[in-house]
């Protein structure tokens, strides 16, 4: 393919906002190369179409965003006055949060989350290692806890219960761990070409870690731990490594330079993101995906992994740096197939942070990013 049909889904909050940046953006980096890009900016999901149609997306969903090659989406939620179930109403009587949806809709089984500082992006680790973090947190998501199996029993009563089943399935925990193998090797190539060789174990030039907690969720955790054995002996050129979640989170802060592709469950990879996140930044620049890598017809979504951040909505105060590297992620999927998304994908990580570099930690309204990137496309 080289002519892709985006779906652009401004959403809630800082959605809109940041999203009008990386339109801005994308459509510079079109009109001055080969890119060719058709966006479709549609009113939903969100909470102001949920206000006058009482339902967060139409009816035909589904149908309507599988006719593009890709969805970028801003930001969703809005602390309405209403209860989680009314406020995530689907069209089709289910209450789900609409990003659920549509990973699930679409299966999105793996979500990337990349995370390397940025000169100029804030610096929260006092170590100056810090600065040489360079990790892929790549989160299972489709599955585990994020199934919505469950229910309240005896609601409302003193007996209440709560039940929330968690669901891992062989076949779901071999193609994310083959996947974050494929990455791992994908990585240490780019390395290789640049020049910024890594060395982890013996002779390997990347690493895959595992996140579990089978010292108390045994029954995954023993699957997990099995099947990604097996999945590693078809990777020999690439190390591996186990790490508890509550071990994870202790050493992402005090040695995450020792990271290379993380693997993660559903919940610990959500979790583990937002602090992966922090130590590169923080939320105003942590990009994210959610593809499908077995199924390149299946329209993949775009996302920043912050949220939509209600308390700064509507002045102009949210940062689009995430927004712009999520654009960036974007071009690199189209990238695969189409040299001039590629090379857009290269010019516009290389505009924002030639721009951070130089504006960083400066008081800047979205818009005054934005020009300021345009400006480093020339
Ligand atoms: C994320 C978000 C979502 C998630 C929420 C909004 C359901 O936190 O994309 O990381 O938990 O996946
Ligand atoms: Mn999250």
């Amino acid at each position: 393919r080289t002519q892709w049909k985006v779906a652009v889904l401004p959403g809630d909050g800082i959605g809109p906002e940041v999203v009008a940046e990386a339109v801005r953006v994308l459509e510079t980096l079109a009109a001055n190369s080969r890119l060719a890009l058709e966006l479709t900016a549609l009113p939903w999901p969100a909470t102001a179409y949920h206000a006058r149609h009482g339902v967060m997306m139409p009816t035909d969903w589904q149908q309507q965003l599988a006719g593009f090659d890709a969805i970028l989406l801003g930001a969703l939620g809005d602390p309405g006055p209403s209860s989680d179930s009314e406020r995530y109403r689907l069209s089709d009587g289910v209450s789900l949060e609409p990003l659920l949806a549509i990973r699930k809709g679409f299966d999105q089984w793996a979500c990337e989350r990349p995370a390397a500082p940025l000169k100029g992006a804030p610096q929260y680790l006092a170590d100056p290692r810090a600065r040489d973090i360079d990790m892929l947190v790549v989160r299972e998501n489709s599955e585990g806890e994020y199934v919505g199996q469950g229910g309240r029993l005896q609601r409302g009563t003193p007996h209440e219960v709560a039940t929330q089943i968690e669901v891992f399935t062989r076949f779901g925990a071999e193609r994310i761990f083959r996947h974050a193998f494929e990455r791992a090797r994908q990585r240490a190539d780019c390395r290789a070409k640049q020049g910024r060789r890594r060395q982890f174990a013996a002779g390997t030039e990347s690493q895959v870690c595992l996140i579990t907690k089978r010292n108390a969720l045994q029954h995954w955790g023993e699957l997990y731990t099995e099947v990604f054995a097996c999945v590693a002996a078809d990777y020999p050129d690439v190390a591996t490594h186990h790490e508890l979640v509550d071990a994870a989170c202790m050493k992402f802060v005090t040695a995450p330079w020792q990271f290379d592709v993380v693997v993660a469950s559903n919940l610990q990879g959500d979790i583990l993101t937002d602090l992966a996140a922090v130590l590169c930044g923080g939320m105003g620049v942590a990009p994210s995906c959610n593809i499908n890598p077995s199924d390149r017809r299946r329209p993949p979504m775009f996302e920043p992994t912050h949220g939509s951040a209600p308390d700064i909505a509507g002045r102009g105060l949210a940062d689009p740096t995430a927004m712009l590297l999520t654009a960036a992620m974007m071009l690199d999927w189209m990238g695969e197939e189409d040299p001039a998304a590629a090379a857009a994908a290269r010019r516009l990580r290389q505009a924002v942070e030639a721009d951070l570099a130089v504006h960083g930690g400066e008081r800047r309204s979205t818009a005054e990013v934005g020009d300021a990137v345009l400006a480093q496309l020339g």
